[in-house]
Parts: C-alpha cells; structure tokens; sequence
C-alpha cells in the first residue's frame, strides 16, 4: 500500500501569477487619470503584435468578444453555416449564433483533443463560410491541414487562441503569418492574465480597421484621439458596433505580464514535465498526447482516466481528489450537452462520440507558475493514491 499522507492545506486549481511589478503599474495607471482606453492600451496592442510578429492586434474586453468580432468582420450572418469544436467553452459557439449564423459542430480527435480535420471536410456545405478551431489546452490544431480545407472551401479561418498563448505549430508561434484571425483570452486563469480581456490578431489591413471599428460601438475615432490636445468632438457612427475594447488599467497589467511571459512560462513547462513523467508511468491514466508539431504552453494540464483499470468513474475521482485537498477542474462539459444547443439543435451526447468520451474521463490538474515543487509533488502522489486504491 502506498503510505501517501494527506495535507492540511487545499491546492487551489488555479492562482493567477500577480507580482508587486503588475501592482505598481495599475497604481500608476489610476494615478494617471486616464482608466478607459488610451496610452497603455495602445502600448499593450503594440508590444502583444511585436510579440507575435503579426501586424495588427487590437484589444478586447475578453476573448468572446474578439471571436465574435472575427466573423462580424467577414460579414457573417444568417443563413450561414460556421463550423467548431464541441470540446470548447460554449462561448465560441454562442459568437456564431450572435452574427446569425448557424453553428456546425465537428468531433474531435481522441489523442489529439482539437478538431479533426477530417470531420471539418464532413460539415461543409454551400453555406460554410467559416472554421473556428480551438487550440484547446494550448495544443495546437492540425493547422497546414485545415487552412488547406480553407483555401479549397474558401472559408475563413478564426483561431481560437484563448489557451494558445506561446504555444508553436512547427516552430511557429500561434498568431504569427495568420492566414485569418486569431483571438486570445486574458481570463484570470489564463497563461497571461489581465482579469477579464483579450486581443483580437490579424494580418489583414482590412479585417484589422473592420474589427477596430467594430469594437469600439462603431465610433470614427474613439476617445483618446478625441480628448488629446487638438483632438475634435466631432464622430460618426459608422456601424452599428459593439462595446468590447480593453481599458489602460487591464492593458496596465498585460503590458508587465507579456513581460513576464517567459518567466511565468518557464515555470509551466517544468511542472507539466513531472506530470508527464509521472502520469505516463502510471497505467490507469492517460497523460495529454502532444504531437511532434505542437510545441504545448501547457495552459491546461488534462489526464484522462482509464476506466478499464478502475472501479471508479471520472466524477468519483474530482471527489476523491477534492478530499485530499486538491482542487480540480473540467475542460470541457461539450457544447452539445448544453440544454440551449440540445433544445435548438436536437444534439444527443452519442452525436460527438470522441468529445464525450473524452469529457467523461477528463480532469485538469493544478497547473501555475506559483506552484511549489512540493505542491506538484503532492498533486502526483494523490493521483496515484486514488489510482491504487480503486485499481481492477
Ligand atoms: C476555448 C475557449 N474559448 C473562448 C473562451 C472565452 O474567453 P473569455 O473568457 O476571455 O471570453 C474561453 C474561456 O475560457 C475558452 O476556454
């Protein structure tokens, strides 16, 4: 028997990484006199497109809001048909019926957990008009083989980069040579984290202005150009827009954070590479696969259980892990067994066999650059406690 010892002290699943270095940029931002939109955001959007090497990144209250931007910007609406995953938070697919559109879902690959392109080319109809793949965890789509499908099908193509932060695709930065859209989320979970917030990237002059326009209710020019020394009070409505531009005192806290960006990833990496080692070793679970061309930012750490080595399911694990003092979460309860999307769209769980299978073993394990070597420790122990346990 395995003599694990239970600790006091609940491991939260998650903690953002906030030093005294973030704190002393959004005091200074109060103290500016400036909160809304304006020089720190400006700043933020610069040095995020640097990072990436793309051109154009424009800021936005949260990641749903930049991928409902994207297909806005396309002029997507009723009667089309967009195209995802069912294994994402729903709000990728919320955006899609907020344009009009209709929402497809396409199964995932089971050792990948992204899309499978071969489902995509299954969906299409003469109604597609868009793909949006979820780089879900911050494993990297498939994505030579779906902008392939792209250019065949003339779709646009909106990454969903809300865990995709750092993360490569042979080599490549996620968001760097975008052939569409990517968007990102700067949720307080989030590799990079500014509360609520997200960037919206192109390499598109004209999806850039669009979206710019778009984000800010439609406005010719928005407040920083118009109280600046000189500026006019004179606007136009263009379109009708939306509210969804970041503000200084969330850019305040991502400007320090991209600074951090390496740091904090360095710390993720380290602890994702003892889970790997250690839950690889361990036969009644299943480490995340990483294929040869996703370099993984490891925004979500997820094993799957085996439920042919156990006498427990997915549900008694999170409990048998919550009392020895770990917290835990699922990514993701699928869109499809969502009671909006089973009421409109009739999905039955059995409709996305690879996404359901696949929630019903999934468990994401703490996983932050704060995590002490004794806590991660600690996380593996109790897995493989509970693993020995309940062992067939
Ligand atoms: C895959 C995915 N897409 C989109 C979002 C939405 O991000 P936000 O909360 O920034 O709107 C999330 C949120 O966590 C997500 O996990």
């Amino acid at each position: 028997m395995s003599k694990f010892v239970s600790r006091d002290t609940f491991i939260p699943y998650n903690v953002p990484d906030i030093t005294e270095a973030e704190i002393d940029e959004v005091v200074a931002t109060l103290k500016s006199g400036w909160l809304a939109k304006g020089p720190r955001t400006v700043e933020f959007e610069k040095q995020f497109a640097e990072y990436l090497g793309a051109k154009h990144a424009i800021g936005v209250n949260s990641c749903t809001a930049g991928l409902h931007i994207a297909l806005v910007t396309q002029g997507i609406g009723p009667g089309d048909e967009v195209i995802t995953t069912p294994m994402t938070f729903a709000s990728t697919a919320n955006t899609i019926i907020h344009t009009g559109a209709t929402p497809v879902l396409a199964d995932i690959d089971f050792q990948t957990t992204c899309i499978d392109p071969a489902e995509i080319e299954k969906k299409i109809t003469s109604k597609t008009k868009a793909i949006v793949p979820v780089h879900y965890s911050g494993q990297v789509c498939d994505l030579d083989r779906i902008y392939e499908i792209a250019e065949k099908h003339n779709l646009f193509v909106s990454e969903d980069a809300a865990h995709a932060l750092w993360s490569r695709y042979k080599g490549r930065l996620v968001g760097n040579s975008l052939q569409g859209a990517a968007s990102y989320s700067f949720y307080a979970t989030k590799n990079l984290c500014t509360g609520d917030g997200g960037m919206f990237v192109t390499d598109d002059d004209e999806t850039a202005a669009t979206a710019r326009m778009y984000v800010g209710n439609g406005m010719s020019q928005n407040a920083w150009n118009r109280y600046a020394k000189g500026g006019t009070w004179k606007y136009d409505i263009a379109v009708p827009g939306f509210k969804y531009n970041m503000f200084d005192i969330q850019s305040a806290l991502g400007i320090i954070q991209l600074k951090r960006l390496e740091e904090m990833q360095e710390a993720r990496l380290k602890i994702a590479a003892k889970y790997q080692k250690a839950f690889g070793a361990m036969d009644a679970i299943d480490e995340p696969f990483v294929p040869d061309y996703t370099t993984h930012c490891w925004h979500l750490y997820v094993i799957r259980i085996v439920p042919e080595n156990l006498t427990i399911d997915r549900d008694q694990f999170i409990v048998e892990l919550n009392q020895r003092n770990v917290g835990t979460s699922v990514h993701f309860i699928p869109v499809h067994n969502m009671s909006a999307y089973t009421e409109r769209f009739g999905y039955k769980p059995e409709d996305f066999p690879n996404a359901q299978k696949h929630f019903e073993r999934c468990i994401s394990l703490p996983l932050y650059p704060t995590m002490t070597d004794e806590q991660v420790q600690y996380v593996i122990d109790a897995v493989a406690d509970i693993a020995e346990k309940y062992h067939k």
